[in-house]
């Protein structure tokens, strides 16, 4: 072959230069062409329904139809016509009562995901399924020794779950502290991602979605695109933050700005603690207080590695760039101080208790009966727990209500799977083989790549039927899902 001459190269390297340029404008085309957020816009709150005299009624309608979303015109799904839907402000002890109407084209249902309620009926039972056209009501009653706390509300119907709350089907649920917390405002920020295309669609999932879990290129703050908040110097504010998302893991740095976590979930911490930075699994939640440093600080999510999806798939499946979540601008007059923080009651321990029964259970991906291939239809990978995917009509474990039990989570794959349990709360024991030196009450405990974590569950207060699963919304409904029943 003839050497290129330096003329040629020339050419040639002005060609590649022409082709970067045509990349560097299909690349503009292409966003200009996408859905383009309106950021920047003042924080705005779902509507809060806060229940009067011990009770709350309220109607949620499910439907897929036309909406705003980042400041934009979308189409997704919404709980009442937004996303995401209405916060429930509740007390312990309160009947709640929801009418859900599904004008979906799929069947779905309701699961306050954290309340300590009962697993059956019209109450918190994910074995309903409401066909399109039609609605349930459901009636809750929380337990006068409900702990306080951020939580949150999502359809369950199996096998449409990620779907279903990527589209937008997610609101929180907040139950009030008996004796107030003294902060200048108190805020609900529910993170969530999702993918719009430029007409503001939403793009089905792939099958590599399905075997990662699908996260959205757009974040959202209570459905806005890096949304503003503003604050007076030494104002002291609580955050309630729910992991929305249906795969993404969070890690939530406010850099320059003083934080004290209160807990995760509904474990509340003995004192606050303080911490710079949060991370949140799909389906945890934060009650966070930042006091106010003057300046500007950016809310952003850093990346968090959850492992890798098997040997043959791509490498990482993390996203690999820290994400700007929202502006805390703080300036102005000094807020006068607050009252202090009352103290907050000890939790129970049951690291040192004894263990009525103890179980084992293993999460495990493996090749599902399709084969190799990222055909399109149902996932290659296979989800199990103990070997079998999700079956409604199997029992997979049976528990003797009022009894506590020491549950190993086992992860034998090479992605981290967040596993959680319905109506009961877990305190984690152990991680890795270290005893957990604090006192941990979480319903979605990450389980890394090849390791475990160990748990201990009181079955108390309810019975009956309901289910433990990963959180990744995507392996939920690929199977890796179990029933439990509490007699
Ligand atoms: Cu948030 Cu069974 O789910
Ligand atoms: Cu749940
Ligand atoms: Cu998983």
């Amino acid at each position: 072959m003839e050497p290129i001459s330096r003329r040629n190269a020339l050419i040639l390297g002005g060609l590649g230069t022409a082709s970067l340029l045509a990349g560097g404008a299909g690349l503009v085309w292409s966003a200009n062409s996408g859905f383009v957020p309106s950021t920047a816009q003042q924080l705005t709150e779902p509507k809060a329904l806060r229940s009067v005299n011990g009770a709350l009624k309220v109607t949620l309608t499910a439907a897929e139809g036309p909406t705003r979303i980042a400041g934009r015109g979308a189409t997704a799904l919404t709980y009442n016509g937004g996303l995401p839907g209405p916060t429930l402000m509740l007390r312990p002890g309160d009947r709640v009562n929801v009418s859900l109407e599904n004008r979906m084209k799929d069947p779905t249902n309701l699961h306050v995901h954290g309340l300590h309620v009962s697993p059956n009926g019209n109450s918190d039972n994910v074995f309903v399924s409401i066909d399109p056209g039609s609605s349930f009501d459901y009636e809750y009653f929380l337990p006068k020794d409900h702990p306080s706390g951020v939580y949150w509300y999502h359809p369950h119907h199996h096998g449409m779950v990620a779907t279903q709350v990527f589209g937008g089907l997610y609101g929180a649920i907040i139950v009030e502290d008996p004796i107030p917390i003294p902060v200048a405002r108190e805020r609900v920020l529910v993170i969530s991602d999702i993918t719009l295309s430029g007409s503001g669609a939403i793009p089905a999932a792939s099958a590599m979605d399905r075997v990662i879990g699908r996260e959205g290129s757009l974040m959202l703050v209570n459905g806005q695109a890096s949304p503003q908040l503003k604050a007076r110097p030494g104002d002291r504010e609580r955050w309630r933050i729910v992991n929305a998302c249906s795969s993404r893991y969070l890690k939530l740095r406010l850099d320059g700005q003083q934080l004290q976590l209160l807990g995760i979930d509904s474990g509340r911490f003995p004192q606050p603690q303080e911490v710079t930075e949060v991370t949140l699994a799909p389906g945890n939640r934060a009650d966070l207080l930042v006091t106010a440093v003057n300046g500007t600080a950016t809310l952003q999510t850093l990346p968090v590695d959850r492992g890798t999806a098997m040997g043959m798939m791509s490498g990482s499946v993390t996203s690999s760039v820290p994400v700007h979540l929202a502006t805390f601008a703080v300036a102005g007059a000094p807020a006068a101080p607050l009252a202090r923080v009352p103290a907050q009651p000890s939790p129970r321990d049951l690291r040192t208790s004894s263990v009525d029964g103890r179980r084992e259970l293993t999460f495990a991906m493996g090749m599902g009966s399709g084969g190799m291939g990222m055909g399109s239809g149902s996932s290659m990978m296979g989800f199990t727990i103990d070997g079998k995917e999700f079956d409604p009509a199997r029992i997979d474990t049976i528990v003797q209500g009022g009894t506590v039990e020491e549950w190993t989570l086992t992860n034998t794959s090479p992605m981290d799977h967040p596993v959680h349990l319905h109506v009961w709360p877990m305190q984690i024991v152990e991680q890795n083989g270290l005893t957990a030196n604090r006192i941990l009450w979480q319903d979605v405990v990450n389980v890394p790549a090849r390791s475990s974590v160990r748990v201990r569950i009181p079955f108390e207060d309810f019975t009956g039927k309901t289910v433990y699963h990963c959180h990744i919304l995507d392996h939920e409904d690929g199977g890796m899902m179990g029933i439990i029943t509490t007699n």
